[in-house]
Order: structure tokens, then sequence, then C-alpha cells
């Protein structure tokens, strides 16, 4: 069992949690990640560490209400605890001192994203971020970008907060005021990932693509990670989750994480009728859901 320390909720469905991982908080690096579950009959849900604290033995999670798991996990307060914490999977991301790295993440990919801008800027880079949200009450996180970045930007869908457009508009504008760049990492939904990696290859922008694919064993065995890379099949769990973004097949990626939305959206309205069942289940009582 792995006991909350902390609950805050950072956004609208948006929640950052401290969890009790030991042996993860030792061996983490920035870009690896965790599968998680709520109790045993609970789905396996991959997320990535944001932070590790490994002399408290604690890491932090950002989790986006989502699904019929992600809606339980928002509701764990105080005394709670997930059942397994597994990690930490992945390869660590490869930091190099690329010169100026641009980080271009949408809504909750700012998780994701920020342990490799700080580890970026450890190693010397000058890191320029655009945050996209849809509007200014879903950004997160964006204080530790400035502290951590050279210049950030924000792009928000509907003009609430920075410059009203996608990310994508803000990156463009940026490249024609003259700035320089040699790197880009991006991170989001995947319809995003797809435009912005679109746009860095027209731009000659060496870029690389954190996926979220669907996933189950988290371990290469399952076969569940799919992805194409320049043609190549590859286990995003083992293989990943970066890949070169000028040779991912996004539309390839989008599909399959299409592959149970009527599911999830079936479990989610029936999930107020379960809420009482739920809440028992997460406490441990007798439960048949
Ligand atoms: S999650 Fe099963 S192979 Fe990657």
């Amino acid at each position: 069992m792995h006991p909350l320390h902390s609950h805050r909720v950072l956004a609208e469905k948006i929640h950052e949690f401290w969890v009790e991982a030991p042996l993860v908080a030792r061996k983490y690096r920035a870009g690896q990640f965790v599968i998680v579950r709520t109790h045993d009959r609970g789905e396996r849900i991959p997320l990535t560490v944001v932070q590790a604290d490994a002399a408290n033995g604690r890491i932090r999670l950002i989790v986006q209400e989502a699904g019929k798991a992600t809606a339980l996990m928002a509701k764990f307060g105080p005394g709670d605890s997930f059942l397994d914490v597994v990690g930490p999977l992945g390869k660590p991301t490869h930091i190099e001192n690329w010169g100026n790295l641009i980080a271009v993440c949408g809504g909750v990919g700012a998780a994701p994203l920020l342990p490799i801008v700080k580890a970026a800027a450890e190693a010397g880079n000058n890191v320029f971020a655009v945050i996209g949200a849809r509007s200014k009450d879903l950004m997160i996180l964006e204080d530790e970008f400035r502290a951590a970045c050279k210049d950030v930007r924000i792009s928000t869908d509907d003009g609430t907060y920075g410059m009203k457009g996608f990310v994508t508009d803000v990156l463009r504008k940026w490249v024609e005021e003259g700035q320089k760049f040699h790197e880009a990492i991006i991170v989001g939904p995947v319809v995003m990932m797809k435009v912005a990696a679109a746009l860095t290859k027209d731009l000659g922008i060496p870029s690389l693509a954190s996926l979220n694919p669907i996933m189950v064993d988290g371990t290469g065995m399952c076969g569940g990670c799919r992805v194409t890379v320049h043609g190549k099949t590859f286990f995003a769990c083992v293989d990943g989750p970066e890949f070169d973004a000028h040779g991912v097949d996004f539309q390839e990626l989008i599909l399959r994480n299409q592959a149970y939305r009527d599911q999830e959206m079936r479990q989610l309205e029936h999930m107020a009728d379960d809420e009482c069942k739920l809440e028992a289940q997460l406490h441990g009582e007798k439960s048949h859901v």
C-alpha cells in the first residue's frame, strides 16, 4: 500500500498527489512514469512522476479526471492509499546540452514536461516554454515553469490568458521574431502533439514527443502501448515514452487511444449510481461494484 501524504486540486478536474513510494523516489529520473491502481479491481493508470523526494520517500503525481478510475482517485483524502505504484518505468529522457530548447505542452501535459524542463535547465540549456490551455482556469504549474525557464509564453484557446490561439501559433510567432531553437520537446493531447510536430518539422527543429498510449502491464509484454515510429513498431512503456516526434504515426495513436472511449463513457454514466459502492470499495468495505 502507498499512503497519500497530500491531495490538492490544481484546477478543475486536475489533482496533485504526494504519495509514499520510497523505491520509486530513490531511482526515478526525469521522463519516467509509474502505473498505479487504486484498488484490487481498479484499472492500471500510467502517470508521469512530476517530482521525487528521495529523502522522504515520496513522489508527486498529477492526475486529470478522465474516466472512472481517475474519478475515484479524485475522491482520495487523508488516510487513503494507492494499492500499487509500479515503477519507475520507461527510459529517462535523454538530456544533453542542445543550446536553446523549446518545450511545448498543452493541458495537463505540463505535468510530465516540468521535470524534463528542470533537468534540461540543470544541464545548461536555455529553456523556453510554451504552455497552452483551454482557458486561464485550467493553466497549471506556470510558476514552476517560470522558475526553470529562460522565458515562458502562454496561449489559451479562449483568450482568457496569454495569446488567444494554440501553442503552435505562439511557437510560430516566436520563430518569426527571430528566436532560434535547437531542439524541441512536445507533450500533451495527441492532436496537439501531431500539429506541433508538423510545425517543428517545417521549422527544421529536431523534436521529441512524449507519447501517452493505452498501457496495461508497463513491461513490454502485453503489446497495449504499441506505437509506430518511422514505420517500425515500438512499445512506449519500455522503448519510450519519448520518440522522434517527426517519425510518430500520430493518426494511428489517436485511433488506438479512442478504442475504449465508448466503454469509458458508459462507465462514467453509471458512476453516479455506483458512487456509494465505490466509496465502500475504496475504504475496504464489502462491495459488488
Ligand atoms: S503497456 Fe504492455 S507492452 Fe507496454
